[in-house]
């Protein structure tokens, strides 16, 4: 018996850590929405390489106004023409991949008001993307969101936490609500640091650009690895994501070309638990500059 014990453990030990190494794989997280020239969001989901999908943006919402979805050139919500939408996202859906509502972004009129704002918003959120019926004129059409992300970036950082624990509370009674979220590297997040202090986020996907004290900058990782360590470290979320451009062009600074990412900063920042993968902006840049086909395997 005492034998075949000792035999017994290495193998169950080595088996563990396959398991670990397995689990630790991430996924590529991708904006779709801003450019109407980057594919469908069916042929998005048709590529296999991503396993998150943000539609960007509704960038109107909050004191009293009526929310507004904006997809650039992809359709127009004033003539319902986004409904068709539904079809992409169930395509998605049925390959597995998670399909979120990104609110704010940078460009748009948004805030709340108050904690009464945040419970209507969270309702109309509810009503018309997510698990609630309510809604008759639902903008992207009768498909069922898997959550919402939160990308604030301007305005005021009030009641955000309010928004989250209201959109978990409505997933409770219904289908689970994701909620995931996209803060700038500079720690802690000045918009946005109050809403992640809930620790209600599933996935949280950390914009390391535009932004030198916290991103890569040529050659140089140390900036972006202790950022890196301070968000895993600090934000009790349950997946952390390497936020990235697609492409040189994609933002103003914190490009790393595909070849320094697979090679030296991925094996660092992997060692994280919280690890869940890369975050890029946006699809039309990834088409441009073929990213996530470099890095998919490495990710
Ligand atoms: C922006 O939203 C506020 C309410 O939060 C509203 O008073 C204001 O008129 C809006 N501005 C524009 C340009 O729509
Ligand atoms: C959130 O928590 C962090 C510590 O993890 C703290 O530094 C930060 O000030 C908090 N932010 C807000 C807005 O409460």
């Amino acid at each position: 018996m005492e034998s075949r014990r000792q035999f017994l453990s290495p193998l169950l030990l080595l088996l563990f850590q396959a398991l670990l190494r397995t689990s630790a794989r991430g996924g590529i997280a991708v904006y779709w929405g801003q450019n109407g020239n980057e594919g469908t969001l069916a042929d998005t989901c048709a590529t296999g390489r991503f396993a998150y999908i943000n539609i960007a943006f509704l960038n109107k919402f909050g004191g009293g106004q009526t929310p507004e979805l904006n997809l650039a050139g992809h359709c127009n919500p004033a003539t319902n023409s986004c409904r068709v939408v539904s079809d992409g996202i169930r395509a998605c859906q049925s390959r597995g991949i998670k399909v979120m509502l990104s609110i704010g972004g940078g460009i748009g009129n948004y805030s709340l008001s108050s904690r009464d704002d945040a419970r209507a918003f969270s309702v109309y959120l509810w009503n018309n993307f997510l698990g609630g019926g309510g809604s008759a004129s639902r903008p992207l059409g009768d498909a069922v969101l898997d959550g919402v992300d939160l990308d604030i970036e301007l305005g005021s950082p009030l009641h955000y936490d309010d928004l989250v624990k209201y959109l978990k509370r409505l997933g409770k009674h219904g289908r689970k609500v994701y909620v995931t979220g996209a803060p700038q590297c500079p720690f802690p997040d000045r918009l946005m640091g109050a809403a992640l202090n809930t620790s209600l986020f599933d996935y949280v996907w950390v914009q390391f650009y535009n932004n030198p004290p916290c991103q890569y900058t040529s050659g140089n990782p140390k900036n972006l690895e202790n950022s890196w360590m301070r968000w895993t470290r600090s934000v009790k979320a349950g997946k952390i994501f390497l936020g990235l451009p697609a492409a040189p062009q994609a933002a103003g600074s914190g490009f790393i070309p595909a070849d320094v990412l697979t090679s030296e900063i991925l094996p660092v920042i992997r060692r994280s638990k919280k690890y869940g993968g890369v975050m890029l902006w946006s699809k039309y840049w990834d088409d441009q500059s073929g990213y996530s086909s470099a890095i998919v395997k490495s990710v």
